[in-house]
C-alpha cells in the first residue's frame, strides 16, 4: 500500500492502481471516454488528466495509465487540468459534433461549443476504440479496426468490407459510449453497422421452442466453444434467453461478455 493525497484528501491505495481507479474508489470523479474497468487503459482521450506533483515531477498526467506511487499528490481540478480538459472538449466536439453523450460531458464541465468545429462534420464516433479493443481482446475475433490517421481516423474492418472475422455477438454495440456502432435485428437478419457502412450481415438461428430467430449461427459456436471449455452447466444450445429462462437452462447468448 501507499499513501497519495488527491485533492487534499489522504488516501490509502495498493501501488498497482492508478490514479484513475483510486479517485473512483473514493467517490472523487474525473471525466472518462476511452476507460472501460473491463479492458486495459488506452489513454487516447486524455480527459482523465489530472495535476501532479510530490513523488512525480509536477505536470499532467494521464489518470488511467499513471500509478500511484508513496507520496503522490494529485489535483483532479487545477485551474490547468480544467484549462486543458476544457480544450480537449473542444478539440472532441469538433470532431463528433453529434454525440449527445460526449456533448452532455461536455456541457457538464463547461464547455457548450467549439471554436474548432468548421460545421462538416456529423460524426458520432468519438474515437475511445472501446469496440475495437473489446472484439479483440475479449472476444478475440479481431474484424474492427481502425484505418487512416488524424482528422480521418476511423472504425471500420479489414479492407472496408463485409468481417469474415465478426461472429455477430454485438458486444461492439453494447460498449460504444455514443451508439456509433450498432447491432439491428430484422426478421431473420441481423446487422451491424456503422455511419460509414455495414460490418457484417448475418442470418439468425431460430429457437426450438418459441421459432423466433435469436443469434446468428457463428456467435452460437463462439458460445458453444466457450461454455464447453470453462463451464460445468446445462447450456441451452438452441433456445433463444427467453426460452432458455423458462426451462430453466443457461443461455449466454444474451449474456454480456463484460
Ligand atoms: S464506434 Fe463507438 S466504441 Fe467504437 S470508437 Fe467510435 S465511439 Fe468508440
Ligand atoms: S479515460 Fe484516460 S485517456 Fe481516456
Amino acid at each position: 500500500m501507499v499513501q497519495i493525497t488527491i485533492n487534499n484528501k489522504e488516501i490509502e491505495a495498493p501501488e498497482s492502481s492508478t490514479i484513475l481507479e483510486v479517485a473512483r474508489k473514493h467517490g472523487i470523479d474525473i471525466p472518462t471516454l476511452c476507460y472501460h474497468e473491463a479492458l486495459e487503459p488506452y489513454g487516447v482521450c486524455r480527459l482523465c488528466i489530472v495535476e501532479v506533483s510530490g513523488s512525480l515531477r509536477k505536470g499532467i498526467r494521464i489518470s488511467c495509465i499513471q500509478n500511484v506511487m508513496d507520496g503522490l499528490i494529485v489535483n483532479t481540478k487545477s485551474e490547468k487540468v480544467l484549462r486543458n480538459r476544457q480544450f480537449l472538449f473542444e478539440l472532441l466536439l469538433a470532431r463528433s459534433p453529434d454525440s449527445k453523450e460526449l456533448i452532455d460531458l461536455a456541457a457538464k464541465h463547461g464547455v457548450y461549443e467549439s471554436r474548432f468545429y468548421e460545421g462538416d462534420t456529423d460524426d458520432n464516433c468519438v474515437r475511445c476504440g472501446l469496440c475495437v479493443r473489446v472484439c479483440r481482446d475479449k472476444i478475440g475475433a479481431f474484424a474492427l479496426c481502425f484505418a487512416h490517421r488524424g482528422y480521418d481516423r476511423m472504425v471500420t474492418t479489414d479492407f472496408e468490407s463485409l468481417s469474415e472475422y465478426c461472429i455477430g455477438c454485438g458486444t461492439c454495440a453494447q460498449i460504444c459510449p455514443t451508439g456509433a456502432i450498432r447491432m439491428k435485428d430484422e426478421g431473420e437478419e441481423r446487422i451491424i453497422y456503422t455511419k460509414n457502412g455495414m460490418v457484417a450481415r448475418f442470418k439468425l438461428e431460430t429457437c426450438d421452442l418459441c421459432g423466433i430467430p435469436y443469434a446468428p449461427r457463428k456467435h452460437l459456436n463462439f458460445v458453444i466453444k466457450n461454455s464447453d471449455e470453462s463451464m460445468a452447466v446445462n447450456v441451452a444450445r438452441d433456445l433463444c434467453p427467453t426460452c432458455a429462462r423458462r426451462t430453466g437452462a443457461v443461455n449466454l447468448v444474451g449474456s454480456m461478455t463484460l
